[in-house]
Order: structure tokens, then C-alpha cells, then sequence
């Protein structure tokens, strides 16, 4: 294909280079600096990869055209960075920075800040009742179950609807809005596949006193 504004070599060297700068990303120590960096890069790479991913799928009804603009090394290289297979629907890998795919640039690892939140007491905690919470823009809730707290994501897997006016039944919360089960002690759905919440560690200290440690 006709180059456009650079030829594949200049493309390769400008993939190189990125290559090169993800690695010294990867050696900033700043935490804050690193998850700016990082929400840049992701938000980067969800504005190209919908319409890139549009643009392949649509071009499926049209095979002919489909094969003449994938023949074209640069095409292909940035299908390769987006994950999106040339032949079929393009798919997501879980808990990466799918910007820069780790086969062909370094991938930047975020280290993820944890606090350890004073929740009140024990004792006054209602048994069986949901609190939501938030800290750091991550929702969560506790609930005391007998004599055992947990801390658990407020958000249905897969959805951005909060879960805390589900019900209790023991130790699962059912999600008020399609019925997914969880078990607060593992997060997982008993009654759906693949279905997870994260879970926060708790601890109860002597005198009551409900901490949770929080990851954001
Ligand atoms: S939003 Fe929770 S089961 Fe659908």
C-alpha cells in the first residue's frame, strides 16, 4: 500500500521507540506519576481500539477489501497491538494494558496503593446488613455475618450497577438487579461462570475495632 505519511520502516522505527519508552515508563518509581501515565495509555488505547475494532468487523462483509488493506504490514502491526485477530471479532486480555501488548513492547505494571480503613466498631454493626463504602473511588461494603466481617466490591461483575440493596442469604449477596449470587468469603458467583468481585481483607481488632485494607 502507498505510503501515507511514513514508510513501514519509519513505522517500525517509531513501534521501536515506543517499545523503548514503555520500558523506561516502567522504571519511574513515582506511584503517581506511574498511574497517571498509565490511565493515559488506556484511555489512549479504548478511544483507538472501539472504532479500529468497528472498522474490522464491518469490513468482514467486504472480503475482498478486507484482504487488500490487511496485506499491508502496518495494518497488520496495529492489529497486533490491539489484540484484534484479522480473521475474527477481536477479543480483550484480561488485567493488561492492552495499548502495548506485552509480545511486542514492554508492558507497564502498576503498583496498586493500599490503605488500611478504620470502619467503626464491631459491635455496632448491624448482623446481616450491607454498608456500602468508598475510598479512593473504589466502592465497596462491608457486612457482618455472625461473628465474621466481610469487605467486597460494590459493583456487579460485568456491570456498573452497585449491589448493595441485595439481599443476604448467610454469606451470599444476591445482586438485586439479575439475581447473580456471590459468596462474600471468595467473591465468586455460585450461579454463573466466570463471575467475580474482589474481595478486601478484613480484620477485627481485640477491642472491635473493623479495619479493611483497601487496593486502588
Ligand atoms: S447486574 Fe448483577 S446480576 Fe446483573
Amino acid at each position: 500500500m502507498e505510503k501515507v505519511l511514513f514508510n513501514n520502516e519509519q513505522y517500525e522505527e517509531a513501534l521501536e521507540k515506543l517499545d523503548q519508552l514503555m520500558r523506561e515508563a516502567e522504571q519511574i518509581s513515582d506511584v503517581d506519576h506511574k498511574v497517571l501515565l498509565y490511565n493515559v495509555l488506556q484511555y489512549f488505547d479504548s478511544i483507538h481500539r472501539e472504532p479500529l475494532a468497528r472498522i474490522m468487523n464491518a469490513l468482514t462483509k467486504h472480503p475482498d477489501l478486507k484482504n487488500r488493506i490487511v496485506q499491508d504490514e502496518t495494518v497488520q502491526k496495529l492489529c497486533n497491538l490491539y489484540d484484534l485477530a484479522i480473521e475474527d471479532v477481536p477479543t480483550e486480555k484480561e488485567g493488561v494494558v492492552g495499548f502495548v501488548p506485552v509480545e511486542n513492547v514492554g508492558m507497564l505494571s502498576i503498583p496498586k496503593q493500599k490503605d488500611w480503613l478504620e470502619l467503626g466498631n464491631y459491635h455496632e454493626l448491624e448482623n446481616q446488613k450491607l454498608y456500602p463504602k468508598n475510598y479512593e473511588r473504589v466502592n465497596f461494603l462491608i457486612s457482618r455475618i455472625g461473628s465474621e466481617v466481610f469487605a467486597i466490591q460494590n459493583q456487579c461483575d460485568g456491570s456498573v450497577l452497585p449491589i448493595d440493596k441485595g439481599t443476604l442469604e448467610d454469606h451470599y449477596l444476591i445482586c438485586p438487579w439479575h439475581g447473580c449470587r456471590y459468596d462474600l468469603k471468595t467473591g465468586e458467583a455460585v450461579n454463573e461462570a466466570n463471575k467475580k468481585l474482589e474481595t478486601f481483607p478484613v480484620e477485627i481488632e481485640e477491642d472491635g475495632l473493623v479495619k479493611v485494607e483497601i487496593s486502588y
